[in-house]
């Protein structure tokens, strides 16, 4: 049914707009010409007109969270698609349904939404017409634009998507820019939402009165990322990463854009425990997916960005065959399944920063003989994890990809690390014309690249890591290959960072970049000490990380002998799991502290993790999370007395406990500290 009502936005709506007002310009006087609500009845969002002009708008319990916004799209070579509107036909849908992770944060997931179509149809000469499909959770929203095949618009050429999203209340936001060189790589800004500039998503809001959301988008294929630019006030506008053409998106029609999403929760733990934007992805594409295999790695890494060891062939060489095998020893004796080996191939002597058209990826370095490596490691029960660094020259890296992927099938080799170390965040595009483009590391090329990458993968079995990636957008439920990726500061900042990762960045990492997907955070630094400085940790914090940064493949980032000098932090390095049945966010506030609790695939082992910022607390956890009338040893590893991340990082104790579902945890975190515990229940 058509709902029509007036619907106020804000308190300068008094007055109608004057005929034909700028895009720039809010709504002012919509009338209200459908609406859903969740299934609970908690969101509800109403599609409206003003002077012929589509918006929507979003309220919870009654209270506008965003308020009536823009839609619509300027098109290259056409006139623009937001104005002279009618709503030409409506349908809802009602969905609830529980469908289950290959690997995840957790097994089953319930898609449980009322879904409302709204096709709008300009009234004047082109006739053209778009659907919005707009789906209401309990505990956020999605939307996205449908343009059907249709004789005026086929060759889509999109200049800008003018969706927007005016936040109704006054509040903080946790935010990267968005547009620069170095992709994801930043450090949070947390300001008042007024100050937000042009950002990355997922952005994080706490609105006054603690509602937070958090914005994204889900399913992004084919076209190009949506950054977040504030225009004036609370009002932000989808910008969307730039083509070297100069376009946005070009697409031919019939076509829909990615989801365009808000989680809307009241508390930042909510926030973290919503499926959204999976639930808004297409189911699995690949079927049985046993051979992607959540595990954990070790490798030839660390002592890189240590600067002992060099990619680059030479006296330094970090990827000779003894090396490699030194890895491999050591995988072999703790139980660790992969061992990555950076600068194996050829072409890192080179300019490979910003320029990897040296690389060869189906040819080992002088110093690593490959087969004999992946040989050594087949007999002691551990396989190579692959490195493919493009130093951004991916029409390069393109031209191997199914040669290099060839390699690692035959070798065994099922799961890659790659890398997108790009000039200026620019992937290099060589189309075979001599001329050489440079795409946004987020546009329409990239996203394009990345799922080519995937796909070829998953057609040998193999599954896939990037970093200096494209972001997560719930993609790893319809290609469950995609087990993780960087897209974000990682550990490698607390090699040489300036500065380094400063403690208050993982508890806001959860809330903001996790809310994506898996991150390969490359935890487990337990010599605390970088390049030159030492790592602003506790060593407790290293261990927390593994269940506070989720990943289905998890590093043990530090050197062999590191661990081999802490067994009892290594201890809990090898037991942590990395699959989940189930996980909850037991408290947390974004940028302050988290602690969160996973119960292992498969097993009833329990593990926490909890880190806080620079500040310490201690925070009591009622640990009902565990099976009712069991009883656990809990295996606690701590920060000692007097720890701190600053003058007293090592200070560290572990202690066993017997406990229940009834008992509450006293977790004392130490400034920049943290916990990690392992709950065993008892036989
Ligand atoms: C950047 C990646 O994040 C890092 O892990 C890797 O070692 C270097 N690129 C080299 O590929
Ligand atoms: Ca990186």
């Amino acid at each position: 049914m058509i709902v029509r009502i007036l619907l106020a936005a804000g308190a300068l709506c008094a007055a109608s707009a004057p005929f034909g007002s700028f895009a720039a310009e809010p709504p002012k006087r919509v009338e209200v010409v459908a609406s859903i609500t969740s299934p609970s009845g908690i969101l509800r969002i109403d599609v409206g007109l003003d002077e012929n002009r589509a918006s929507y708008a979003v309220s919870r319990l009654g209270v506008p969270v965003i308020k009536p916004s823009r839609l619509g799209f300027l098109l290259r070579n056409t006139e623009k698609l937001d104005r002279n509107l009618e709503l030409t036909a409506t349908a809802t849908r009602e969905a609830d349904s529980t469908w289950e992770l290959p690997w995840g944060e957790r097994r089953t997931v319930r898609d449980r939404h009322r879904e409302l179509r709204v096709t709008f149809t300009e009234t004047q000469r082109l006739k053209r017409s778009f659907d919005v499909v707009f789906r209401a959770f309990d505990d956020g929203i999605g939307f996205r634009y449908e343009f059907p095949d249709q004789a005026n618009l086929k060759d889509v050429i999109i200049d800008d998507e003018l969706t927007e999203f005016d936040v109704a209340t006054p509040g903080t936001a946790w935010w990267i820019p968005a547009g620069e060189w170095n992709r994801y790589e930043y450090l949070y800004n947390r300001t008042a939402i007024t100050e937000v500039g042009q950002v990355h998503t997922p952005v994080t809001m706490r609105l006054d009165g603690g509602l937070h959301l958090a914005f994204h988008e889900a399913a992004l294929v084919d076209y190009s990322s949506m950054w977040l630019r504030r225009v004036e006030g609370q009002r932000f506008r989808a910008q969307l990463a730039p083509a070297s053409e100069g376009w946005k998106v070009r697409r031919t029609a019939p076509f829909h854009t990615p989801w365009r999403t808000i989680r809307i929760a009241d508390s930042a733990a909510a926030l973290y425990e919503s499926d959204l934007e999976l639930n808004l992805n297409e189911p699995n594409a690949l079927g049985d997916v046993s051979w992607v295999v959540p595990s954990k790695y070790v490798g030839v890494w660390w002592e890189m960005h240590l600067g002992t060891k060099t990619w680059s062939t030479g006296r330094k060489h970090g990827a000779t065959t003894a090396n490699a095998k030194r890895h491999i020893d050591f995988a072999a004796k703790h139980g660790f399944r992969g061992v990555l080996v950076e600068g194996w191939n050829t072409g890192w002597d080179g300019q490979w920063f910003g320029d990897g058209n040296d690389f060869d990826f189906t040819r080992a370095a002088p110093g690593l003989d490959l087969e004999a490596v992946v040989a050594y490691a087949r007999e002691r029960g551990v396989r190579l994890v692959g490195h493919h660094e493009t130093g951004g020259a991916v029409s390069h890296y393109e031209s191997q990809l199914e040669a290099a992927l060839d390699l690692y099938a035959r070798l065994g080799i099922d799961q890659i690390k790659t890398g997108y170390v790009a000039d200026a965040g620019q992937a290099e595009r060589n189309d075979g014309d001599g001329v050489v483009r440079r795409e946004w590391h987020d546009g329409q090329w990239m996203v394009n690249h990345h799922l080519r990458v995937v796909r070829e993968a998953a057609k040998r079995r193999i599954a896939v890591n990037p970093h200096e990636p494209i972001k997560d957008t719930g993609l790893r439920r319809t290609w469950p290959n995609w087990v993780a990726r960087e897209g974000a500061r990682g550990q490698e900042y607390m090699a040489w960072g300036r500065p380094q990762n400063p403690p208050e960045h993982e508890p806001t990492l959860v809330f903001t970049r996790m809310l994506s997907g898996p991150m390969d955070f490359t935890p487990g630094l337990v010599s605390l000490m970088g390049e030159k400085n030492p790592i602003p940790s506790t060593l407790a914090r290293q261990l927390a990380l593994y269940v506070v940064i989720y990943s289905p493949i998890q590093m043990a980032a530090d050197l062999p002998e590191h661990y081999e000098a802490r067994p009892d932090a290594l201890r809990f390095i090898k037991d942590v799991a990395v699959d989940w049945e189930q996980t909850r966010v037991l408290n947390g506030e974004v940028g302050d502290f988290v602690t969160i609790a996973r119960r292992e695939r498969g097993g009833d082992a329990w593990f926490l993790g909890s880190v806080t910022d620079e500040n310490g607390r201690a925070l009591d956890v009622p640990l009902s999370f565990l099976e009712p009338g069991r009883r656990y040893v809990a295996e606690i590893y701590r920060d000692g007395d007097g720890a701190h991340f600053e003058s007293n990082r090592f200070a560290f104790a572990t202690e066993t406990r017997e406990v229940a579902s009834t008992d509450t945890l006293r977790v004392v975190l130490a400034p920049g500290g943290g916990q990690a515990v392992r709950f065993v229940p008892k036989r």
